[in-house]
């Protein structure tokens, strides 16, 4: 047993001082490989997400009109929108950025869960350093609407946003016509 475990480790150790496994992101995955990344994350996911709470209004209009601009804004980069064509960033990700227009398999707090804490190893930010949760559930609530939008419905959407606080106080320090610090 022991003689066996040590062999498979001096093996592996050879195989990644070898660079053989190519971590380029135009090579895709074996199959193997592939289906071993797909299921650690869907159960990773699976298993964190369980205790999360998901607030009762996610169907709240405001919720999701605030959702659809911070999609919009962070989001449809990579994960495209109604009407949008693919982007550069989103042609060269691999794994590829699911495009969430589509139906997703995920429950709210799956989504919630990946959307705060993001991805390992796949470009998938976690939006929860710089955002609180409240503002993530809005998030979540958009992507519960997006598979049912067209493309005018979107960019509707999208503007009828409330302004966040901190645009409007960006705004008012853009209007006052007074000499800041990063002016000369
Ligand atoms: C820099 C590119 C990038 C940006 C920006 C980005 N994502 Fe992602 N996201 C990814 C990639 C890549 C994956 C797929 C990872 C994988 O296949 O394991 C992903 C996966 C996801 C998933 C899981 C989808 C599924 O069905 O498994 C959700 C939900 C998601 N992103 C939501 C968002 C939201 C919401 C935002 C904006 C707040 C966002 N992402 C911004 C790259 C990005």
């Amino acid at each position: 047993m022991a003689a066996g475990a040590l062999l498979i480790a001096v093996v592996a150790a050879v195989l990644v001082h070898m660079g053989s496994f190519d971590v380029a992101a135009d090579k895709p995955h074996s199959q193997p490989v592939f289906w071993l990344m797909d299921t650690v994350r869907e159960r990773s996911v699976a298993i964190r997400a369980a205790g999360i709470t998901v607030p009762g209004d996610l169907t709240d209009a405001k919720r999701v009109a605030s959702g659809a601009a911070q999609y919009d804004e962070m989001c449809s980069l990579c994960h495209l929108a109604p009407g949008m064509k693919r982007t550069e960033i989103s042609r060269g990700l691999y794994p590829r950025a699911p495009e969430l227009r589509r139906k997703s398999d995920l429950t709210p707090a799956e989504q919630f869960w990946v959307v705060k804490h993001g991805l390992k190893m796949t470009g998938m930010p976690a939006w929860g350093v710089t955002h609180d949760d409240e503002l993530l559930w809005d998030v979540v609530a958009f992507l519960r609407k997006l598979p049912d939008l067209t493309a005018d419905q979107y960019q509707t959407l999208v503007k009828s946003a409330p302004k966040s606080h901190d645009e409007m106080m960006h705004e008012m320090k853009m209007d006052d016509g007074q000499d800041h610090d990063d002016q000369p």
